[in-house]
């Protein structure tokens, strides 16, 4: 431990240096305008592995943006660690709410301020760092892979064939992740859920053109206010979404699992004054905790329609969209409720206009192990380096890999995160406290300690 903190103290600027570079490139996945920039992130990540020690480092193309693979075997017989993250990010629109540029990191009260800063550049960095260390001071235990993908921001769709094509390669023991939060640093805590996604676009069509809207208004029905009543009625008065069947498979927890669940410190009037709203809303009969971590949930992303520009245009609009998302829970199926959701859109939808549903990316949930000998060598990781047992909690994110390494390699996973909830992910002003980072670099040479020590 001393060694360990000894480290990363006399490495302190040079790491958040190499971070701040990494932060520079604007890897954002979904715009084709910023190719180029994901491809040199990758081959930035590429070469940061090398220099840290990892062997086999290679940029494995895809249909898609490449892979990041490396890894140092050290002895067969030992077991190995699968590292999992992303080097792509989301866009950083709406620019102009970010106080200063997304890919020119900042720092602000301790805090790193840059799209990715937690999201995953930050976090993922913190295990080459760590490897870095445990090479340097001559302490790796274990065999560790490296996988950071460049698609995880537009749903993996080629990773999933990349897994499935590198069984042999990417055999391991555990996979672990740092992608997910954690409650904050004086309440460390260890995720053990992810929800799973499903994600369409709904597009309603009126007449067949736009038309004057006093002309026409009061004669045919305007989309937008159709795809508002539609959207609308998703939810009842107790906030259950209304789709028939959308809860015929999801896993109800036991009173105890609730309890237990329950126990995490949260406190709501921080969580309202954070967010400046006057009351919270969700489905009845769940707490904060239970709604965003084990219980499913239907939001609009976007929706838009007819006139937007400035000042006023009287029309009435030809066509309205939006963009929803469903976060699923176990045993749901991303699928199955992407066609639920298919068959009732259309089937409430009336005459008077035409829906098209059309499904993008999914996911499936996942609950992971609390009594295995990775989680166990998390929990105490975080015991040494934080001085506190970590909580367990459930996460309302997605990363729909981590079901698919189950799947494909039969893995489990453990999530390791050191971000918070409150660090703007995806939103403007994206950050990632100091501390967290080089917390998380002290505490993953110790789960890789105890992964190989309970292992034996
Ligand atoms: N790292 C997040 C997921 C996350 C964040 C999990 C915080 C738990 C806590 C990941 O990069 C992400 O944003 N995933 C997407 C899904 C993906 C298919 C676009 C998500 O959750 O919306
Ligand atoms: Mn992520
Ligand atoms: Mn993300």
């Amino acid at each position: 431990m001393q060694e360990i903190r000894k480290y990363v103290s006399d490495n302190k600027q040079r790491f958040l240096d190499e971070l701040f570079e990494l932060l520079r490139f604007p890897s954002i996945s979904a715009d084709p305008k910023y190719k180029g920039d994901v491809l040199k992130t990758a081959d930035y990540v590429a070469e940061k592995l090398k220099v840290a020690g990892a062997d086999n480092v290679e940029i494995c193309p895809t249909d898609g943006y490449p892979i990041v693979y490396g890894d140092k075997i050290i002895d067969s017989s030992l077991p190995t660690v699968l590292v999992y993250g992303h080097y792509d990010v989301q866009p950083a629109d709406p620019l102009e709410l970010w106080e200063t540029p997304p890919f020119e990191p900042t720092i602000r009260d301790q805090k790193i301020y840059a799209r990715g800063a937690c999201d995953d550049k930050g976090q993922f960095y913190m295990h080459v760092k760590a490897f870095e260390l445990m090479m340097e001071t001559n302490t790796l235990p274990c065999n560790i892979k490296f996988m950071i993908e460049g698609e995880e921001e537009v749903g993996s769709a080629n990773l999933g064939i990349f897994v499935g094509k590198n069984k042999e390669r990417l055999k391991s023991d555990v996979v672990l992740i740092s992608d997910t939060s954690m409650i904050s640093l004086e309440h460390p805590s260890l995720e053990t859920g992810l929800r799973g996604l499903s994600y369409v676009e709904v597009e309603v069509t009126g007449p067949n053109r736009d038309l004057h809207s006093g002309v026409y208004g009061g004669a045919v029905a305007n989309p937008a206010t159709i795809l508002a009543k539609l959207i609308a009625s998703l939810h009842d008065e107790n906030n259950h979404i209304t789709i028939p069947g959308f809860y015929d498979k999801v896993t109800e927890l036991s009173q105890k699992e609730r309890e237990d669940l329950n126990k995490a410190p949260y406190d709501e009037a921080e969580y309202k004054r954070d967010l400046e709203v006057g009351e919270l809303w969700g489905e009845k009969g769940y707490s904060t905790l239970e709604r965003t971590g084990t219980r499913p949930t239907l939001e609009v992303n976007g929706i838009w329609g007819g006139y937007i520009g400035e000042g006023a245009k009287t029309v009435l609009p030809s066509k309205a969209f939006a963009k929803i998302s469903m976060r699923l829970v176990p045993n749901q199926n991303s699928d199955e409720i992407t066609r639920l959701f298919q068959d009732h859109f259309e089937m409430i939808a009336p005459k008077s206009v035409k829906v098209k549903v059309s499904p993008h990316h999914g996911g499936e949930p996942v609950v992971t192990p609390t009594d295995s000998i990775a989680y166990q060598a998390a929990q105490k990781a975080i015991l040494q380096s934080f001085g506190k047992e970590p909580i367990p909690t459930r996460g309302g994110g997605s990363i729909p890999i981590v079901a698919l390494f189950e799947k494909e390699l039969g893995i489990k996973t453990v999530l390791m995160g050191f971000g918070l909830d409150s660090d703007n992910l995806h939103s403007p002003n994206e950050k990632f406290d100091i501390a967290n980072f080089y917390k998380g670099i002290e505490t993953i040479p110790l789960f890789h300690k105890y992964f190989a020590e309970l292992s034996k």
